[in-house]
């Protein structure tokens, strides 16, 4: 697994990624082709902030592009993590390595010293992620299930 930059090319793996089944906790619909298009523009843009206020890298197995996942960064250096797995490939474990890599990242090269993360009750599995890559459960807000990890200096 390894996480890495979006590129064009990856348009259709993107649209498929944020299909029908993976949608629904995430509030919107699937997206179009043309939507996904539209999205790796804006991920490369953001990417070429100075800081960066949020990052979206590709989950990659061997080639195949089986998700993404996001940091956000705020000034304060706190930092919010997501992520999304194309149908097909969940129960694998790659959600939890994807964001335990994150979760280094956020503190080497995006320099944050605090992560939170939420999912919708319902979403068992999207807490299972986030206990395994270590973050602690700190209640509920919202409707939606709230935790935090801080991050080693
Ligand atoms: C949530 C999501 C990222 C999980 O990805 P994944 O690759 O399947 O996650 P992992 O395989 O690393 O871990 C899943 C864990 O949830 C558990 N799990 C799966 N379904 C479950 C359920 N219904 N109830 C409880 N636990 C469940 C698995 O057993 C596993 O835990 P384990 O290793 O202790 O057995 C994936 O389902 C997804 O992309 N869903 C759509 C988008 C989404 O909901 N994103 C999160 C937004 S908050």
């Amino acid at each position: 697994m390894a996480l890495r930059s979006l590129t064009a090319a990856d348009v259709p793996a993107v649209r498929r990624i944020y299909g029908k089944a993976s949608v629904r906790f995430l509030g919107r619909g699937s997206m179009t082709g043309r939507e996904a298009q539209e999205y790796v523009a804006r991920v490369q843009r953001w990417h070429l902030a100075d800081p960066v206020e949020q990052y979206v890298l590709g989950v990659d197995i061997g080639c195949d592009l089986v998700g993404v996942v996001k940091l956000g960064c705020r000034p304060d250096r706190h930092g919010r993590v997501s992520y999304v797995l194309r149908e097909g490939c969940w129960g694998r474990g790659y959600a939890t390595e994807a964001v335990r890599e994150l979760v280094g990242f956020a503190s080497t090269t995006a320099g944050l010293v605090s992560l939170g993360a939420r999912h919708h009750p319902d979403n068992a599995s999207s807490g299972r992620v986030l206990a395994k890559a270590g973050f602690t459960r700190i209640g509920a807000r919202d409707g939606m299930i709230e935790y935090s990890l801080l991050l080693d200096c």
